[in-house]
């Protein structure tokens, strides 16, 4: 890791920023750290982590401490760096773990303030849940254990989203459009558990359509990173290799025990195609489960409304399009209207 013990923390962020050494592309897991927005650090407490800014330093981006861990974080720090357009800091990833804790402590505080804009709640939510993915994604081995606590932890941001029922309206306000498969799950989450609220389905159901959609991708943690990570054309091979990502996901989750049913049916699932071209299993939609249909209707919106670095977002009315074209063949002729129907309720347009 490629950091220097210059300057004094806390005294980067005293002086005004050179908005052109912040411009760097990095890749935050090569320096074993995650991103963190900044908007969800509270001003005037003690820094729950250390942060760190990635600096240009002739040719090279230096990880430059900026604020430590128990400073005050202030918010004329904030702003300065808001206004340079830096809307991100990074942590180490082996302090995630107290970053977690102090969310945890934090969170009730957080909901309850009517102060808060409800899209700043919802970005608390998501940066913990994308916290939690991140971790889980990046961790040397994904054990048993590992596992287990990112469970835990999906199922408390479910809780959490069922808690403030207003995080599912409006949601075109709220998610994430810079992708990554951590804001990818997240979205996928909240918009499943959206859809099953709009369909009037229990609260069992929403519950596990949100721990379904957080975890659905989870399989790709055990691919080489360097393929989950590739942004050309896959070979054949590769393509195969990526493939095997529900099973996988679904192998992993289904002995953790504490994963409900309908939510192991949509990790083993949401890549079928109605017309039984798609796999693991190449089940037709009569015999897919309803909520890794609607899993597949909401990951596929989500790709296709996200920009990634080989194209540019679609507009939520082109991504109903495409999915009218295909809705013979991929979704199914039965479902792709209640969903263009569901795009244009409260839940996504406010
Ligand atoms: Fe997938
Ligand atoms: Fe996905």
């Amino acid at each position: 890791m490629d950091q220097s013990p210059e300057p004094k923390p806390g005294r980067l962020l005293d002086r005004p920023l050179d908005p052109t050494r912040l411009k760097v592309e990095i890749e935050p897991a090569d320096y074993d750290m995650a991103p963190l927005a900044l908007e969800v650090l509270v001003p005037g407490q003690p820094c729950p982590v250390d942060l760190y800014l990635p600096l240009a330093d002739k040719g090279k981006v230096v990880m430059t401490p900026a604020c430590q861990k128990g400073e005050e974080f202030r918010a004329q720090w904030r702003d300065r760096l808001l206004a340079a357009e830096q809307r991100v800091v990074f942590v180490l990833l082996e302090q995630t773990q107290e970053l977690n804790e102090y969310f945890q402590e934090m969170a009730p505080v957080i909901m309850d303030d009517p102060g808060r804009p409800l899209r700043n709640k919802a970005m608390v939510v998501q940066e913990l849940a994308v916290l939690n993915l991140n971790t889980m994604f990046n961790a040397e081995e994904v054990t048993p254990k590992v596992l287990k606590k990112t469970v835990e932890r999906v199922q408390q941001t479910v809780q959490r989203i069922t808690a403030t029922p207003q995080l599912m309206h409006n949601m075109s306000t709220i998610l994430r459009t810079d992708y990554s498969v951590y804001t990818h799950s997240v979205n996928v989450c909240m918009l499943g558990m959206a859809l099953a609220r709009y369909l009037g389905r229990s609260e069992a159901y929403v519950h596990a359509m949100g721990v379904g959609g957080l975890l659905h991708d989870v399989g790709r943690a055990k691919l080489p990173r360097a393929l989950t990570t590739k942004t050309g054309p896959l070979s054949e091979q590769e393509l195969a290799l990526m493939r095997t990502h529900p099973l996988l996901g679904y192998q992993m989750l289904a002995q953790v025990g504490a994963v409900p049913y309908d939510s192991l049916m949509i990790v083993l699932h949401h890549h079928e195609n109605a017309d039984g071209s798609g796999y693991p299993h190449g089940l037709k939609a009569d015999k897919t489960p309803l909520p890794a249909r609607l899993a597949r209707l909401v990951d596929a919106f989500d790709a296709m409304t996200s920009a990634r670095p080989y194209k540019d977002a679609q507009s939520a009315f082109q991504a109903a399009a495409t999915m009218l074209q295909e809705r013979g063949n991929v979704f199914g002729a039965d479902l792709v209207p209640t969903f263009v129907r569901f795009l244009a309720s409260p839940f996504i347009t406010g």
